[in-house]
């Protein structure tokens, strides 16, 4: 499968197949150890909430993306959520101007093929439609290859909490902020 085949799509309303699915994406991300803010992979319920409070919020305060790609077999193919990723905008009055990426994750079977940057950049487009200033992102300090994406995109690292996260008892990793400011960045790459 290429690129081509895989769509990008802003998430405007919360069907429950795409809640299914990515509550079946994340948690399978999760239990293989991925860092995306879950200590346990979420329920359905906590799924449908996110998501939900996500598209309620408008275009200018949120924007969720899901990645598709046809699954189905002989007949009329199926696009099922392969990959997602949100912003959102900072609620406290002085940090209006700036969004947070709070999450993006592509499901392992479909990584390394270029959605998870084919997801970003159009987050950061939409973050730049929005009006947004700067847009941060934070992420375990082992994550390299997320690490790798980020700065390939242009984010910069402006802190680090080392040993901040603990996933379990034995063990910390560090905390990295990263920002990428949309004034120096005015189009995509
Ligand atoms: C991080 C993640 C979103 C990347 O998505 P992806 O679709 O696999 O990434 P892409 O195929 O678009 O690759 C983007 C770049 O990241 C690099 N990359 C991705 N995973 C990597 C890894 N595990 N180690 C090193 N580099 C990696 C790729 O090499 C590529 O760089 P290149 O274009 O210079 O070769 C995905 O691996 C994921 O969901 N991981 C688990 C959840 C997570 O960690 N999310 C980010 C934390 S917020």
């Amino acid at each position: 499968m290429t690129n081509s085949a895989v769509t990008i799509e802003r998430l405007d309303r919360v069907g429950t197949r795409d809640v299914d699915a990515l509550t079946a994406l994340v948690g399978t991300l999760i239990r293989a150890d991925a860092a995306i803010g879950w200590a346990d992979p979420p329920t359905r319920e906590e799924m449908r909430d996110l998501l939900t409070d996500l598209v309620a919020a408008g275009p200018s305060d949120a924007c969720v993306l899901v990645a598709r790609a046809p699954i189905g077999g002989a007949g009329e193919p199926d696009c099922n959520p392969v990959g997602f990723g949100y912003w959102r905008r900072y609620a406290r009055t002085t940090l209006r101007p700036h969004a947070d990426l709070e999450r993006l994750a592509v499901a392992a079977e479909f990584s390394g093929r270029g959605i998870g940057r084919m997801l970003l950049r159009h987050l950061i487009d939409a973050a730049r439609v929005a009006g947004c200033e700067q847009l941060t992102i934070d992420f375990r300090g082992d994550n390299a290859g997320a690490e790798h994406l980020y700065v390939s995109e242009g984010f910069t690292e402006y802190g680090r909490l080392p040993d901040f996260v603990a996933p379990d008892a034995e063990r910390r990793f560090d905390k990295v902020f990263q920002v990428l400011d949309l004034r120096e960045h005015p189009r995509g790459r």
